[in-house]
């Protein structure tokens, strides 16, 4: 996926391969090409079996003005243009309509047909509009597929709410290709404009329909704390919030109703996030337990170990015939260890956030058992490895299956990935990782 998201960032010529599969909105494909060849972009199309009996080869390959694919063990398309090339030929593949079916095949690996073997053999970043009946919209076997596929970073956008061709009303419907057009095209600029899908969150906050977390209430906190002195002096840490602030908003966009406590950063409240901000560690505890009852919380705070036993009222004197003061430090909340307690308000799932400089693995993973959170997300901080305050992030997660270890990525992306595995966890709790198992 990787290759192809930087393929996308330089080529000025966006090229999609569109994959129409056999639902009842496959003639909406035909809309889709026509708008996005008005945009500006190269589109190639491979239909299913199935499809064909909706909508014709011939009208995609006139709107396209490319061959149309159909059949895997076609002498003449392996000729012009193998599978596996065709499979690299884009910038990214969208799956539109995606039915069940191919999304069945997609989430298990099946390839037994053109469409299918391109979509194992690419490299290229995934995008499906899922369309069908309600029913089998909401069957648990199609939820579980997208929970593996959206744990994979296949991007999904739709499907809507509304009346269907069936006569049934519900979510299934084939999202509107304008919208599919601008999801796309969104996409495109995300990758252009910041690269590595830095923005990607912001883009399925305007495209995603699929709230896998609609109807979970989660906690996050971000930031430092400030810890007084006197009134002009603090203790304070290095945390710009930038993680938290991505995490909560990434949650929003899975459907979860979310309160991010803050610390004192400089950043805008994320869209749709209810935010309490709070300076100190005491008033960051008081705030989350207000926050309580949850579902899920992530404490990407970094709350102050210590505060200042005795807070001068008045601002300390500096004076050449006094020794400097000596500050007297008392232990602060320990919050995650208290979101970790067992009791009747625990979440559901508490994901701690461990920030160390030494042996970070082996010093998660013990943080993990003595805190008694579910989940820990492990990053170096040590100096030179600009986490704190920079803008990317490389994590190791610690489960209760085991660790994965996930690439350096821009915090937005990290954000995004650790709220898909959660709600993958919310979803079906025995998931496929998308990091490396160990
Ligand atoms: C009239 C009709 C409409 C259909 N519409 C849909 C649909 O909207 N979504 C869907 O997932 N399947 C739909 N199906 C079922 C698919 O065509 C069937 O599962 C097929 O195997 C899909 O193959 P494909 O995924 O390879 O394209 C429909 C079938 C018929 C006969």
């Amino acid at each position: 996926m990787k290759a192809a998201a930087a393929r996308g960032d330089g080529a000025a010529q966006k090229r999609v391969l569109l994959i129409v599969s056999g639902g009842i909105a496959a003639y909406k494909a035909l809309e889709l090409v026509r708008l996005l060849k008005t945009s500006g972009v190269d589109v190639r199309c491979v239909l299913t079996k199935a499809a064909t009996e909706f909508v014709t080869p011939l009208s995609l390959q006139a709107l396209s003005g490319e061959p149309v694919g159909q059949d895997l063990f076609s002498l003449t398309d392996e000729q012009e243009m193998g599978h596996i090339v065709l499979s690299r030929s884009a910038d990214l593949v969208v799956v539109a309509p995606a039915t069940a079916n191919i999304l069945a095949k997609m989430a298990q690996g099946l390839a037994d047909d053109l469409a299918t073997t391109l979509l194992l053999a690419t490299d290229t970043p995934v995008m499906v509009a899922p369309a069908m009946n309600v029913r089998m919209w909401e069957h648990p076997a199609t939820q579980a597929n997208m929970a593996l596929l959206v744990d994979r970073g296949v991007m999904v956008v739709g499907p809507d709410e509304g009346e269907m061709a069936c006569g049934e009303f519900g979510a299934g419907r084939f999202v509107e290709p304008p919208m599919l057009r601008d999801a796309i095209l969104g996409w495109f600029g995300g990758q252009s404009s910041s690269g590595a899908a830095a923005a990607s969150v912001g883009f399925q906050g305007a495209a995603l329909g699929w709230e896998p977390l609609a109807g979970r209430r989660a906690l996050v906190t971000a930031g430092p704390t400030h810890e007084p002195v006197d009134p002009v002096r603090y203790l304070g840490n290095r945390s710009s919030g930038l993680q938290g602030y991505a995490i909560a908003a990434a949650l929003v966009v899975l459907g979860a109703r979310v309160t991010l406590v803050s610390g004192p950063v400089s950043l805008a409240d994320p869209a749709g996030v209810n935010v309490v901000r709070v300076e100190t560690g005491l008033e960051m505890e008081r705030a989350v337990r207000a926050a309580l009852p949850v579902d899920i919380a992530v404490c990407a705070a970094a709350v102050a170990d210590w505060r200042v036993d005795g807070i001068s009222g008045r601002k300390l004197k500096k004076r050449a015939d006094m020794a400097p003061p000596v500050l007297t430090l008392v232990p602060n909340p320990d919050i995650l260890a208290i979101l970790s307690a067992p009791g009747p308000e625990r979440p559901t799932l508490v994901v701690g956030f461990a920030a160390e400089t030494d042996d970070v693995e082996v010093n998660a993973v013990a943080k993990r058992t003595r805190k008694g959170c579910d989940w820990i997300v492990a990053n170096d901080v040590s100096a030179g490895t600009n986490v704190m305050g920079g803008p990317d992030n490389r994590a190791v997660l610690i489960t209760e299956d085991g660790i994965e270890r996930w690439p350096l990525l821009p915090k937005a992306d990290l954000a995004r990935r650790l709220a898909q595995r959660i709600a993958a966890r919310f979803e079906a709790p025995v998931m496929a990782s998308g990091g490396e198992r160990v």
